[in-house]
């Protein structure tokens, strides 16, 4: 059994697929996965798998797994599904750390590059950034290993080595202080795999598009600093302007910017933007007053959850006692 949590994509996503920085954290919602070996047929919560509605965890099985031995798989999630805050990578990570596990596999590093392999062959593109930060836990920095960050101790390079398309990032660990932040829920579920095959066709027909991605790299590397330095007001103002970057990449959806616009009025907002993939999903705010942001989120249609920054990542949980 093990539990991997979700993540909070702070600057850089979408950006962080072309190989510029990228700074996220796990939050305190978490995806726990049971596996168990050996059925007659690979299930689900009892459900015989299938690809519409267990890609991620099929995916698992026949990379990770890649025996003929059947196994029944339990999972309870913790995260919400297509929301931007990482569901899915909390799902892969959980699942491929117990599947490691009854192999006899534990190393970290390795856990991070399986994991990322079965996201990335499931959605058919992107970057290691929500699988790392589920698997690393607390705060991480990443980007292409041609061009490191260098902000922290250096954790693991992952990387995509199919020929003709390989690519590495490296992951770096980055101070996370203890950070609350109130993630808006638009309700309009959005998908990664659409969202980022739809700026990839953008960036290769438009040049303020790959202006916008560079641009979100520079406001990531200008974060650095001021998250550090714990200046809110900095961060916050970097993060309004990464949120109208990520308007022009066209991942901004009208439910999302409803919640965006109802903060941005509330008293003690300091910034606000899409976090995740976008076209639907989660915004993020930082505020010094909460409990306004997240009425405010709720009074414009939205769900409100504070989440603090910088939990645990992936681990193995101990099995419940079996009563004599
Ligand atoms: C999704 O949470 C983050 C994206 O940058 C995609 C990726 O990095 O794989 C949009």
């Amino acid at each position: 059994m093990a539990s991997a949590p979700g993540k909070v994509i702070l600057f850089g996503e979408h950006a962080v697929v072309y190989g510029h920085p990228a700074i996220a954290a796990a939050t305190d919602q978490r995806t726990v996965v049971e596996v168990d070996c050996c059925g007659d047929r690979t299930t689900v919560n009892g459900f015989r798998i299938h690809d519409r509605f267990h890609s991620y965890l099929l995916t698992s099985v026949e990379r990770v797994w890649k025996r003929p031995d059947a196994v029944r798989i339990q999972t309870e999630g913790g995260v919400p599904s297509a929301s931007g805050t990482g569901s899915s990578a909390a799902l892969t990570v959980a699942c491929v750390a117990a599947l490691r596990r009854l192999q006899g596999h534990e190393d970290i590093p390795g856990l991070a590059q399986a994991a990322f392999e079965v996201e990335r062959a499931t959605q058919g593109g992107g970057s290691p950034t929500d699988t790392s930060t589920s698997t690393a836990g607390g705060g991480i920095a990443i980007s292409s290993s041609l061009d490191p960050p260098k902000v922290g101790e250096r954790l693991w390079d992952v990387g995509w080595h199919v020929p003709g398309e390989e690519r590495s990032w490296t992951v770096e660990r980055i101070d996370m202080p203890p950070l609350t932040v109130v993630l808006g829920n638009s309700g309009v579920k959005g998908r990664t795999d659409e969202q980022v095959a739809k700026v990839a066709n953008a960036a290769k027909k438009n040049a303020v598009v790959r202006d916008s991605l560079a641009e979100i790299g520079a406001l990531t590397r200008e974060a650095v600093p001021a998250l550090r330095k714990k200046d809110w007001a900095a961060v916050g103002a970097l993060m309004d302007k990464a949120h109208s970057r990520l308007h022009t990449l066209g991942v901004n959806h009208p439910a999302v910017e409803t919640l965006i616009q109802a903060v941005r009025a509330a008293p003690g907002t300091l910034g606000c933007k899409i976090t995740g993939a976008g076209g639907g999903g989660s915004m993020v705010v930082l505020t010094d007053r909460p409990a306004v942001a997240a009425k405010a989120i709720e009074a414009a249609g939205g769900t409100a959850y504070g989440v603090t920054l910088g939990s645990p990542g992936a681990r193995l949980e101990k099995m419940a006692a079996v009563e004599p």
